[in-house]
């Protein structure tokens, strides 16, 4: 029999697809989710789901468990810049309880969902674990303070954990996919204008010092990282906090993803060129090295045409109302 593991913020877009990939290598899932950004119907089949928050985690989390794999968290980079009192208070207040809660029950292994958003403006490229930390969000500050509050809990009381830092996730996986309200993720943006319920897609800055002008991102499939998550489980050690990167290590532009929705989809997708956004650097991608080299992981879904007919496919599905 396999593991039993506390998946928080299971109802959504990552946390569901990880956890139908527990349930698949013959784990037994528990889903906490307050449904605040995710949904019902998107708790994989065969996990049992906890409606109720991360603050509230002692009230259900006991030895039984043999670890916790952590999504829940707000993730709206403007959300956050106009509300930064909420995402402290449920990424950062929500984080402290649900480790205290992991403390007394004993549940001493822990991957949590950080993200590229810690680094801020990349010093060089592709990014590295050891570069700076320097968030340019009260989101990317949130999860960055959150890595600090796991490493000390590493370190004074044994936790074994796993920060797995995501670059752009992207593509779905079965029933499980992206559905944000509001989106703000590119993919399922230019998806939209495809499936007619948005009239273009909008390009923020057509004059950046990239190969087409447009900024470039590093996509990664979602069951490749759902895959990372199940080797962080294998690698955490007591004692220790491993921080990893998980991208492509393959940059796309916002025009070659456009270009690719094109493609797969055969629609025109009328593009508008804006003005630039403040904040958004011009080229953000990740060294995997350390993912591969401690976790063992590689990537295996890095083609941009392939992650982007999983998320047509699953996007028409829910069109269609299937
Ligand atoms: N999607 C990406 O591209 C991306 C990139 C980097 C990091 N991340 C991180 O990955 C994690 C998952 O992201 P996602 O895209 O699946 O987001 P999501 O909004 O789809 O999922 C988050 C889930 O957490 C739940 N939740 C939020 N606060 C909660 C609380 N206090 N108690 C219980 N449940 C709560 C929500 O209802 C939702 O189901 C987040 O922590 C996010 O910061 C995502």
């Amino acid at each position: 029999m396999g593991n039993k593991y506390l998946v928080t913020g299971g109802a959504g877009y990552v946390g569901s697809v990880v956890a139908q990939h527990l349930l698949e290598a013959g784990h037994r899932v528990t889903v906490l989710d307050d449904l605040s950004t995710g949904f019902r119907e998107g708790v994989p089949a065969g996990a049992e789901f906890i409606e109720g928050r991360i603050q509230d985690a002692a009230r259900w989390l006991d030895a039984s468990y043999d670890g916790v794999l952590h999504f829940a968290a707000f993730s709206q980079v403007g959300e956050s810049v106009a509300k930064p009192e909420e995402y402290w208070a449920n990424n950062v207040g929500g984080t402290m309880e649900l480790l205290a809660a992991m403390r007394s029950a004993g549940v001493r292994t822990l991957v949590f969902s950080s993200t590229a958003a810690t680094y801020g403006e990349p010093v060089s490229t592709p990014i590295t674990e050891s570069d700076p930390t320097a968030p340019t969000s009260p989101y990317g500050a949130s999860k960055l303070a959150v890595d600090h509050m796991i490493s000390g809990e590493a370190a004074a009381h044994g936790l074994a954990a796993v920060s797995l830092r995501y670059f752009n996730v992207a593509g779905a996986y079965g029933d499980c996919g992206e559905r944000h309200d509001p989106e703000s993720h590119l993919i399922p943006l230019v998806l939209q204008v495809a499936l007619g319920r948005r009239e273009s897609i909008s390009v923020y800055g057509g004059d950046y010092p990239t190969p087409d002008g447009t900024c470039v991102r590093d996509y990664i499939h979602v069951a490749d990282l759902a895959e990372a998550h199940l080797l962080a489980l294998d690698a955490a050690t007591a004692g220790e906090h491993l921080i990893c990167n998980l991208g492509n290590g393959n940059g796309f532009s916002v025009r070659e993803v456009i270009e690719t929705v094109r493609s797969v989809t055969g629609h025109p997708v009328p593009e508008v060129v804006a003005e630039r956004r403040g904040g958004d650097p011009a080229v953000l991608v990740a060294s995997a090295a350390t993912a591969q080299e401690r976790l063992g992981w590689k990537p295996s879904r890095a083609d941009l045409a392939g992650i982007v007919s999983d998320a047509w496919a699953f996007a028409r599905r829910r069109e269609n109302g299937s």
